[in-house]
């Protein structure tokens, strides 16, 4: 049986991907960053919920330790928690510039570099993060969305160069979502 972490399974894409691996048979770590949602899957056999907040840095290694220990085996780790939002960017706040550039980008890569020892230990792992045709395209009041999402599209590229990971010679491949209501 495989195991993969999920980061922000609380809703939406995350928490139909959650759903989804666990009805192929994948023993899926749900994680999310409100301790009130952990009971969300429960009764679901192949779904574990961990609480995580991306933001918080020095939980996700600690998190992905436990969840190692509880598995013995991770396969892949799906990048997912995000924060969206539009308005013009002279009315953003600092606020969400910080909150946006903490989780999509920050979270992002803290959460690849908490994984990459176990993967290259095991010699195998995929890294999925949840990017956006938002980061390839631009559209009016996205500003900061943009440049989040440009960034983890920078990270894919950066990381499938990085001679440290395990490589499956697949190379490295995007599916960028566009409007999911
Ligand atoms: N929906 C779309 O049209 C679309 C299109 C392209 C890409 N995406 C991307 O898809 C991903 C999921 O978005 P969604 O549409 O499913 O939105 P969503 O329903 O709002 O889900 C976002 C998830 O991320 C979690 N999250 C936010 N900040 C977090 C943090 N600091 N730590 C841990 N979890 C955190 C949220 O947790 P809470 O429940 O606690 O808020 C929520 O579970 C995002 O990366 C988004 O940019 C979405």
């Amino acid at each position: 049986m495989k195991t993969i972490i999920i980061t922000g399974a609380s809703s939406g894409i995350g928490e139909q991907t959650t759903l989804l691996f666990a009805s192929r048979g994948w023993q899926v770590a749900a994680t999310m960053r409100n301790p009130k949602n952990l009971t969300m899957f429960a009764g679901n056999d192949n779904i574990r919920a961990y609480q995580l907040d991306v933001t918080d840095k020095g939980s996700i290694a600690p998190c992905f330790e436990r969840i190692i220990g509880d598995f013995g085996r991770v396969d892949a780790l799906v990048n997912n928690a995000g924060v969206y939002a539009t308005d013009p960017l002279e009315v953003t706040s600092d606020g969400m510039i910080d909150s946006i550039v903490d989780t999509n980008i920050a979270g992002v890569v803290r959460a690849t570099r908490a994984i990459i020892p176990h993967f290259r230990q095991n010699g195998a792992g995929v890294i999925v993060n949840v990017s956006s045709i938002a980061g390839r395209a631009t559209m009016p009041f996205q500003s900061v969305y943009h440049t989040s999402k440009w960034a983890v599209e920078g990270d894919r590229a950066g990381g499938c160069q990085n001679p440290a990971l395990p490589r499956d010679g697949r190379g490295s491949g995007g599916r960028l979502p566009g409007r999911i209501p």
